[in-house]
């Protein structure tokens, strides 16, 4: 029997007779600042085996920190004759070394040789986010994300709760963001009209759900970029008052916050005032991706706003209000995140961490960024987006992804925190095509996030794979074959045509049709 882990672990030895087996008398001893770990363990052992433990036999399994051990998150499993011991850093050091008695476990149905693993992560960022903004998933489907986020040793959940096409958080103090904006009447060419929200109680709760599985929760409402569904809901956030609709089409929409208005950056505020106290753990994603300035250039408080702060252009007004709701996070303790977008033209003050994601910046500026003192987390779309198709992100793409660019010094590698993919769900509103987009690349993906450089080898992660997918099942999980996430020719056009397809949305006609009415009725009166 070979015994494996995904990520893979930094050391691990298996021996080759069984030495322990589990029964439901098996004690489980719980140190101090273990409890999630073994609360973990036996959901496990209740869900994935129908066992409840009792602990009055000979075996057990014994919990415990040890603050000797300097390296966060790390731990060690040792499996000897009728005892498995984990010792962890930390509470997440312990949880991670339940994670892979799971997959051990789970291998041996419940039987194991001798082992010893000695374990830690490569980087502290380990994120995977879920757009809910294009399609709602439900609480409990976000839930299942979060377990599989911990089995895969993730600790950072990115929910991407708004976009053009639905706002997914209830905020008290302004109920229509979700009574008008989590509501569209259809979808791209379809009838089917779409729905849904987080109530606060929601979000506490899939809040307190992550912390149980040592994951932080980084919200994101997405501005001034992909706010139609904002919009729709409070006229007065555009530029002209506009009576629009929420988003039904896909794409970059010209419609933004007016950030010329002082009262849009009130209306912020109070947002994130009420998402404060939902969301605890003090860091916060901005967005700032995809702002077309069309609007802007028209708006009268706009460019009233360029000319009061001596801003060169509608560029600089999109730094100003990042750096100003960024200021404001920060005088609440709050660190920020956003998207890179464009590296030149406009620069957010020092202390946002970036987020990458397109190839707008050149490796060379992104190497200068983080050389020059700015934190990154890398979020490359060519290898971590999971919704791109396998044939235009095969399986091998993703995992030889190397997020630590040649030329960062050894100084500055720090500053990349680590990684992230990313689920945009444009196309895909079910579960099914969820778990079909996201395994087994979420294991590629882990195999950069948790294990040493040195460690990885794809060959090895192929033949774990069998296994991997086994466990995966036993969660209502179907991900993708190989034979899917390394598509052949064929099967790779078919699904290039598919993905090519979807420009036909993306162009959203509609878009120019009304950019021309914009620009009709509001240009002429201010020029
Ligand atoms: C993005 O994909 N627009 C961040
Ligand atoms: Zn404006």
């Amino acid at each position: 029997m070979n015994y494996s882990i995904i990520p893979e672990p930094m050391e691990m030895h298996t021996g080759t007779e069984d030495v322990f087996a589990l029964t439901r008398l098996c004690n489980i001893k719980v140190g101090r600042g273990c409890e999630k770990a073994a609360a973990c363990l036996k959901k496990f052992l209740r869900d994935s085996f129908s066992l409840e433990v009792f602990g009055s036999g000979k075996e057990s399994i014994i919990l415990k920190t040890d603050s000797n051990m300097k390296k966060a998150e790390s731990y060690t499993l040792i499996v000897k004759e009728n005892e498995v011991e984990i010792i962890g850093s930390d509470e997440a050091g312990i949880f991670y070394g339940v994670q892979s008695l799971r997959q051990l476990l789970f291998q041996g149905d419940l039987t194991l040789p001798e082992v010893y693993i000695n374990d830690s992560p490569r980087f502290s960022y380990r994120g995977f986010m879920l757009d809910c903004g294009r399609y709602f998933f439900t609480k409990e489907a976000v839930f299942v994300f979060l377990e599989m986020m911990a089995l895969h040793k993730l600790n950072t959940f990115h929910w991407h709760l708004s976009d053009d096409q639905g706002f997914r958080a209830q905020i008290m103090s302004k109920l229509l963001l979700t009574e008008i904006g989590s509501y569209r009447s259809h979808t791209n060419f379809n009838k089917r009209k779409h729905e849904g929200y987080y109530t606060v109680e929601d979000m506490k709760e899939i809040v307190e759900y992550a912390h149980n599985l040592c994951i932080k929760v980084i919200p994101e409402i997405d501005t001034p970029g992909h706010t139609v569904a904002m919009l729709a809901a409070y006229p007065e956030l555009s530029c002209f008052d506009r009576d629009l609709t929420v988003a039904t089409h896909w794409g970059i929409k010209y419609d933004v916050l007016c950030v010329g208005k002082e009262s849009t950056y009130e209306f912020m505020k109070e947002i994130f005032d009420e998402l404060l106290e939902t969301f605890t753990d003090g860091i916060f994603h901005l967005g700032g991706d995809e702002v077309p300035t069309e609007r802007w250039k028209l708006c009268p408080h706009c460019q009233k706003r360029i000319k009061a702060q001596g801003l060169k252009d509608e560029s600089e007004l999109h730094t100003y209000y990042l750096d100003r709701i960024a200021s404001y996070l920060k005088s609440k303790g709050v660190k920020t995140v956003m998207w890179n977008d464009k590296v030149k033209d406009y620069m957010v003050s020092e202390d946002i961490a970036w987020q990458l994601w397109n190839d707008e910046m050149s490796k060379t500026d992104v190497v200068g960024e983080i050389n020059s003192g700015r934190p990154f987390i890398m979020a490359n779309s060519s290898a971590y987006y999971l919704d791109l198709p396998y044939a235009v992100t095969p399986l091998k793409k993703t995992y030889d992804f190397e997020p630590l660019y040649d030329g960062i010094k050894e100084e500055n590698k720090h500053l990349v925190r680590g990684v992230e993919t990313c689920l945009w769900t444009e196309f895909v509103p079910t579960m099914q095509k969820a778990n079909y987009c996201t395994y087994p690349r979420l294991g590629a993906f882990c195999e950069t996030a948790w294990s040493a450089k040195e460690n990885k080898n794809y060959d090895k992660f192929i033949k774990k794979l069998p296994s991997y997918m086994n466990l995966l099942e036993g969660y209502g999980i179907d991900s993708a074959t190989v034979r899917q996430a390394e598509p052949g020719i064929i099967r790779k056009t078919g699904n290039l045509i598919w993905w090519e397809r979807r420009k036909f949305c993306w162009a959203g006609l509609s878009n120019v049709i009304d950019n021309a009415y914009v620009r009709k009725t509001y240009g002429k009166k201010e020029n």
